[in-house]
């Protein structure tokens, strides 16, 4: 092989290579990829409630009830769905500021649950909101698994 197509080579090499690294880089995942992205955190929500029950099975009919319970804070009824809705694939609407939230359903906004430290922060604050403690493993996951088989 003669030097030039060596180095053209390796130059076409450089930048097929750099091209890709750039797309990861953006991370310009497919809605699939981010659909697997928020299977795994499922899985080590499974995985942590595991800890402290071995029989522990995440249930999307529970996350269900979950996400509907209601309790009452400062004497207000409230629930997840106060400001998510009954329905996770709409839109929601806080319940304070009255501003728009993106639906939580994976399917309907393929972003949510791709950012572990956002949805952590989340889940802690919301729930700190309703029950005063943030979620257990358990819960976050059953949630998550609603939201995940929601079509
Ligand atoms: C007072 C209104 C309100 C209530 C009640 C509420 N949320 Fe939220 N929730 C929000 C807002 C606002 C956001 C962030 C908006 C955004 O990301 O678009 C959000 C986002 C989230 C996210 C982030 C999802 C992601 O993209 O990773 C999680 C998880 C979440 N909420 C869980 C809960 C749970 C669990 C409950 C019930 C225990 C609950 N929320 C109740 C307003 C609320």
């Amino acid at each position: 092989m003669k030097k030039t197509s060596l180095i053209t080579f390796a130059l076409c090499a450089l930048i097929g290579f750099s091209a890709h690294a750039d797309k990861d880089d953006q991370g310009n995942l497919t809605a699939e990829e981010r659909e697997s992205v928020a299977n795994l955190l499922a899985r080590e929500y499974a995985a942590l409630a595991q800890q402290s029950d071995p029989k522990a099975i995440l249930s999307a009919e529970a996350g269900r009830a979950f996400y509907l319970k209601k309790v009452t804070v400062e004497g207000k009824e409230a629930s997840c769905a106060s400001c998510h809705t009954d329905n996770p694939k709409e839109t929601g609407k806080h319940t304070e500021t009255g501003k728009p939230i993106k639906p939580l359903a994976i399917r309907a906004n393929p972003e949510r649950f791709t950012n572990r430290d956002k949805t952590e922060s989340n889940f802690a604050k919301h729930c700190r909101e309703l029950y005063g403690k943030d979620c257990s493993p358990k819960d976050k996951g059953d949630y998550l698994m609603y939201l995940l088989t929601l079509k």
